[in-house]
């Protein structure tokens, strides 16, 4: 082992951007020494020399290992996922060659910190051994370490961030609501209940009722908090527990909440894409990514209804549509891929949607309520305007069967000082597997809960 030398050496981190500035300085000025910790997420054997490529969550370095340091037994049985500090000399790559950031660390001295197996139990063995989506699940904590895997949560934190500050530029405040509530706002069907001090209770299926509590104190609020679906399919969409933003805006008319949509959806992509990091990640993962064309399409229910007809697309019976038919998953998801660009559907039958939502004036048949199509995952956005006449609430409940005891409070706003108002919810996994293009959202939340799922 080779000492630490005279010179004190900085503490870096690994990725580019901000937070190191001081390697990219150090790689230009040579001779300047750092410290590095991290875990190995390569290594590779040439002649007599190791490279490492150590990765530490703000991005990756290459590592040269050489001369006697390489032939030491930790560097000789190294193996991936081990943890170590490398001290050393920051060098840029010879021409021709290639390494993140166009860095290298040469590197006189290393410590182990913690070594990973090798063998049967290397890392690369359990992960890759079946490549089945049940083994990837089961071992989703050590899956997170990948390129792929850890881009998407990477992005995840962006567009959140990016919600943040965007609802605090347009003025919203935030609000955390309860998640064990004894109201439903989705229908019953999806409800997980359980025994709250020996009273019934559910896990949210959504914020919206409380959030509309908050605007007669707070103006436009928002807030990001999770929501609990028991969703008894099996589709690459559902999840039981998945992130919901949701907003509710005081005030406005339904035009105003769709403009709103598009400002908040195209706000939030600019934000994210603005982040150079992140933007490097988006290319890699969705290189054909556009940002959405303002406006977005805006297509009635009774219009989508005749252009699923039109195009021989059938009914969940096999049957083509009719006006009142619930527009399926695979129905939905293969007219957006057709038209191949966000589409706000609006107007749905009040038949088929929930108890809250407002009648259009203009045809008492249908609702104020949009949904936002997105191409390869269809809905990310549902929302409406709000009833706000306290009768017809009444009346709404009768219908769907509520109790309208355990809604007084939501009654309440109705009595004092209602208002026009509505609002949406996006689902976060959907927006995230639209925008890196995955598959299923399983894959953009970090640990996934779905029927027959609730490990690791
Ligand atoms: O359309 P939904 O059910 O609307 C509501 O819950 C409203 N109360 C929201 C509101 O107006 N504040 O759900 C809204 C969105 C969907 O468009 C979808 O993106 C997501 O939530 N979502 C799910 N995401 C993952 N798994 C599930 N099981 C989901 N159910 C809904």
């Amino acid at each position: 082992r080779i000492s630490l030398g005279e010179k004190r050496a900085e503490i870096v981190k690994l990725g580019s951007g901000e937070r190191t500035q001081e390697v990219d300085e150090a790689s230009k000025a040579r001779g300047t020494r750092v410290r590095v910790f991290g875990r190995v997420h390569r290594e590779r054997k040439q002649k007599d020399v190791l490279f490492v490529t150590l990765r530490d969550g703000h991005g990756y370095m290459q590592c040269v290992l050489t001369g006697p340091l390489a032939k030491t037994f930790d560097a000789l049985t190294l193996t991936r996922e081990t943890s170590m500090m490398i001290t050393g000399e920051m060098r840029e790559v010879l021409a021709g060659a290639h390494a993140p950031d166009n860095r290298e660390l040469h590197a006189d001295y290393f410590e182990i910190l913690g070594k990973a197996p090798g063998g049967e139990d290397a890392v690369t063995n359990k992960v890759q051994a079946k490549g089945d989506a049940q083994t990837l699940l089961d071992m989703r904590h050590l899956v997170l370490r990948g390129e792929t895997a850890s881009s998407v949560m990477f992005v995840r934190d962006a567009v959140e961030h990016a919600f943040n500050c965007k609802y605090h530029d347009l003025g919203y405040t935030k609000v955390s609501p309860p998640a064990l509530v004894q109201t439903q706002v989705e229908g019953g069907s999806t409800l997980f209940g359980f025994n709250y001090y020996g009273e019934n209770a559910y896990l949210t299926q959504s914020s919206q009722l409380y959030l509309e509590t908050a605007i007669p104190f707070a103006g436009n609020v928002y807030c990001i908090e999770k929501s609990f679906r028991a969703e008894k399919s099996l589709t690459r969409r559902h999840l039981s527990e998945y992130t919901h933003v949701e907003a509710e805006l005081d005030f406005i008319t339904f035009d105003d909440l769709l403009a709103h949509l598009e400002d908040i959806i195209c706000g939030v992509l600019e934000i994210v894409l603005g982040n150079p990091r992140i933007a490097a990640m988006l290319q890699d993962l969705n290189p054909d990514f556009q940002m959405p064309e303002r406006p977005f399409m805006r297509m009635k229910y009774a219009d989508a209804i005749a252009w699923l007809k039109d195009h021989d697309i059938p009914n969940e019976e096999g049957h083509p549509h009719a006006f009142g038919d619930d527009i399926a998953e695979a129905a939905e998801r293969r007219m957006t891929d057709i038209i191949n660009r966000p589409i706000f559907l609006t107007h749905f039958p009040a038949a088929i949607k929930s108890f809250y939502m407002q009648k259009d004036a203009e045809d008492p048949r249908v609702t104020e309520s949009v949904d936002c199509l997105m191409p390869g995952v269809g809905e990310i956005v549902g929302g409406s305007m709000r009833m706000y006449d306290y009768e017809e609430l009444l009346e709404a409940y009768k219908r769907e069967g509520i109790g309208a005891e355990a809604y007084y409070w939501y009654t309440d706003q109705r009595r004092y000082g209602t208002s026009p108002h509505g609002g949406y919810g996006l689902g976060l996994e959907r927006f995230l597997a639209w925008l890196c293009k995955q598959h299923t959202v399983r894959d953009t939340c970090l640990y996934p809960r779905y029927m027959g799922r609730c490990k690791p």
